[in-house]
């Protein structure tokens, strides 16, 4: 199977755990972009949903699917989001594309979170791929120079402002063995609005898609 046939088959997975779910919150990237096709034919069982990008918000217009305001839904029964890196105990990596502000306000918003990776998102330690950071822009630099003494390597994203207007560092050369301690300490650097570690707040399920099978961990 190609890497987007694992995405589809894992999106439609996903499908299973919207069943009589009201509000719908909507992860970004190319593995929810299969989700939210795939959603079209469910739209009559749902009320809407809350997205967490402007890029999803486009997609679920474009299939009629109301986009509603988090602060009038409450909390939201379950959540769809891809990730960048899985780790076995279900802590993830995500920003790759930008949008993980909005997709963390929504992790916490929501009852469930059910993750859809392919198989080529595990790692036994999260940080082979370049954690994403949010920043407020003037402090960049500044956060920057934090990271390079945590041992890391910040790699500003040139010319790419978030949907919030803010800046992300990519930052390589990261092995992160206590995700949760490592996602407190980022948090509390001045200047930082988010850091792409979602480990205080993981995945409920997580759904591999492996070709001849789908993994679930719960
Ligand atoms: C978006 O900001 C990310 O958190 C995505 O959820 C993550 O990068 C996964 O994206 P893909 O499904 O495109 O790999």
């Amino acid at each position: 199977m190609t890497q987007d046939e694992l995405k589809k088959q894992v999106a439609q997975e996903a499908i299973k755990y919207i069943k009589n779910v009201p509000v719908v919150g909507v992860g970004t990237g190319s593995t929810v972009n299969f989700f939210i096709e795939m959603l079209a034919d469910h739209k009559a069982d749902i009320e809407g949903a809350v997205s967490s990008s402007e890029a999803t918000t486009q997609r679920l217009k474009n299939i009629g699917i109301p986009v509603l305001d988090l602060n009038s839904v409450g909390d939201i029964e379950v959540y769809i989001d891809g990730a960048d890196e899985v780790d076995p105990r279900k802590k993830l990596i995500k920003g790759g594309g930008g949008a993980l502000t909005r997709e963390k306000i929504i992790a916490a918003a929501s009852r469930k979170f059910v993750c859809i990776a392919d198989e080529t998102k595990c790692v036994d330690v999260l940080g082979k791929f370049p954690l994403p950071i949010e920043v407020i822009p003037m402090a960049r630099s500044y956060v920057a120079r934090e990271m390079v003494k945590m041992g890391g390597q910040p790699v500003w994203r040139e010319d790419y402002y978030t949907d919030n207007g803010n800046e992300i560092l990519d930052v390589h050369n990261l092995e992160i063995l206590d995700p949760i301690a490592m996602e407190k300490t980022i948090n509390n650097i001045v200047g930082v609005v988010t850091v792409g570690i979602f480990a205080m707040r993981d995945a409920d399920v997580v759904l591999i898609g492996k070709g001849d099978r789908v993994e679930v961990m719960e």
